[in-house]
């Protein structure tokens, strides 16, 4: 399911559906304690991302202050309010990748993606955010697009591996 509520099946899922399984979950945490991450976890997977009435309908359903759930929303990194891309790509830009060129490769995605760290594209294809180090050192500068790890990464490479990707 991708932030347009679309399934991966290419099947679209009304809004109506996605709130009927939101309230579905809500009402299997409604009175387990430390209910609330599982919930945002749940509702993210839903809804591909943490949108303001979704976060209203937990707010109400498990009877929590906005601010509480804002606050653990914006504490934890894997939680996003705002639809990210199919692909998650993670520039490393700790030492070792740095003083290789990182620094230039992300200026290369920044320009080619038209986006900045922490935006997702248009098309919702590309989410760019950044790594201190991805325990790849010896192949740097390397990033990772979701899983998948590119090592010795020139400049001039990005846009075949943006392709790739397509
Ligand atoms: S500094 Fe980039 S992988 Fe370690």
């Amino acid at each position: 399911m991708n932030g347009s509520g679309v399934c991966s099946c290419g099947g679209a899922t009304s809004e109506a559906d996605l709130a009927l399984r939101l309230d579905e979950t809500i009402a299997r945490y409604q009175s387990v304690p430390g209910g609330l991450i599982p919930v945002l976890q749940i509702a993210q997977g839903i809804y591909g991302h943490l949108p303001e009435p979704a976060l209203l309908r937990i707010c109400s359903g498990l009877n929590k202050s906005y601010s509480e759930v804002a606050g653990v929303v914006s504490f934890y990194s894997f939680f996003s309010t705002e639809p990210r891309g199919r692909h998650t790509i993670r520039v490393c830009l700790g030492t070792a990748c740095y003083v290789r060129g990182a620094h230039r490769v992300l200026a290369e995605l920044k320009q080619t993606l038209g986006i900045e760290v922490g935006q997702t594209t248009p098309n919702l294809q590309f989410t760019l955010e950044v790594a201190r180090c991805l325990g790849a050192c010896g192949i740097a500068p390397a990033c990772l697009v979701g899983s998948v790890v590119h090592q010795s990464i020139k400049p001039n490479q990005i846009a075949s591996i943006l392709q790739s990707y397509e």
